[in-house]
């Protein structure tokens, strides 16, 4: 058996369809915010910040350090420098699509202009695709805990906004904190406007939760949905109606959703048949890339090159770009794969 190496993976075309712009921030641009900002992070230097904040208890101290994040990015101009770093991790990654997640709802917390930051974000992010070689689209997410209304301000800002590459509205944050009923009347509208709906479940909470995403909400895909390995008849739903799920491995590692990867469920999955991807989810916070996860994932569950291939070409047909451009970046993905075995 062929061994598959980081280099193979690396020169690998890839897509990643899991990942928050807040989440990419590193330890490195965390102090430099603290120190632009001028906040109690200024004095310390990355080892310590990485000490203290980067490694996680379980998922409710995750959250903490995502807030912490959060209140740093206080300007348009700090989610450029975010978004610029993130481009240059797309190039070093051979990612040539990327589906980001960004949650307006954050900056409104703050009493922040949410709608002229993602404003300036999509017109960075078109200079980007042309600079750094890759397709990205947007999905703003909304978070469970901030309740409905400000649900409805991002899925009408997605909207307004999806000439400039918004294609989908989600749903992060805490899954237990509140029912996603809250949110039916919000996600039916956004179906009815023809966006993607995006839903985080079944990271830490019960598969009930994915069902719930997908018979209440309409979700097309799903964020980790891990829990779904524990329900057969929901893993044969998710596969027979072709809803994929965004596996994280490093993610589910790091924030005790499931601590060993070598027990998590994604062969299960993939043996089943569920349209599986890998992704980073927050490639910043969980200090991981994507070529990294795959090399976990490639030796924890001893996978070949087809099961490689079949799972890049995955995050193309579970992304939410129209049927002909899905088509289109398959070939392509397809030919620069056959050309890197040769
Ligand atoms: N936002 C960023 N990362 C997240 C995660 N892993 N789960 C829920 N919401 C998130
Ligand atoms: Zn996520």
């Amino acid at each position: 058996m062929k061994k598959i190496t980081e280099a193979y993976i690396q020169r690998l075309p890839k897509a990643e369809i899991h990942i928050h712009l807040e989440g990419s921030v590193t330890p490195e641009a965390l102090l430099r915010l603290g120190k632009k900002h001028k906040t109690e992070l200024a004095g310390m230097n990355p080892e310590q910040i990485r000490e203290e904040f980067f490694e996680y208890r379980d998922f409710y101290d995750f959250l903490e350090t995502y807030k912490l994040v959060c209140r740093h990015l206080q300007s348009a101009e700090d989610y450029l420098d975010t978004l610029r770093d993130l481009g240059r991790y797309f190039q070093r990654e051979n990612i040539l699509y990327a589906e980001v997640i960004f949650t307006p709802s954050i900056p409104w917390k703050f009493g922040r202009d949410g709608a002229e930051i993602l404003g300036a974000i999509l017109e960075e992010s078109a200079k980007l695709e042309e600079s750094r070689g890759v397709r990205i689209r947007w999905i703003l997410d909304c978070v469970r805990q901030f309740g409905r209304e400000v649900a409805e301000r991002t899925a009408e800002l997605a909207w307004q906004s999806r000439a400039q590459g918004v294609v989908g509205v989600g749903l992060g944050g805490d899954e237990k904190a509140v029912p996603l009923s809250e949110y039916e009347e919000v996600f039916n509208w956004v179906r009815a406007h023809e966006l993607f709906v995006h839903v985080h479940a079944g990271e830490i909470g019960e598969p009930s939760e994915i069902w719930d995403a997908l018979q209440i909400l309409g979700a097309n895909r799903i964020g980790h949905g891990i829990q779904a390995s524990r329900d057969s008849k929901l893993m044969g739903y998710l596969r027979d109606h072709a809803i994929g799920l965004d596996i994280c491995l490093t993610s589910n590692a790091k924030t005790k959703a499931w601590p060993l990867i070598s027990e998590h469920p994604f062969p299960l999955l993939f043996e089943r048949g569920v349209p599986v991807t890998l992704n980073t989810d927050d490639p910043g916070l969980f200090e991981v890339d994507l070529g990294t996860e795959y090399k976990k994932a490639v030796d924890a569950f001893e996978l070949q090159e087809d099961d490689l291939h079949r799972i890049i070409l995955q995050g193309i047909r579970s992304s939410f770009l129209p049927h002909d451009e899905k088509m289109s970046l398959m070939q392509l993905f397809r030919d620069k794969i056959q050309a890197n075995g040769e």
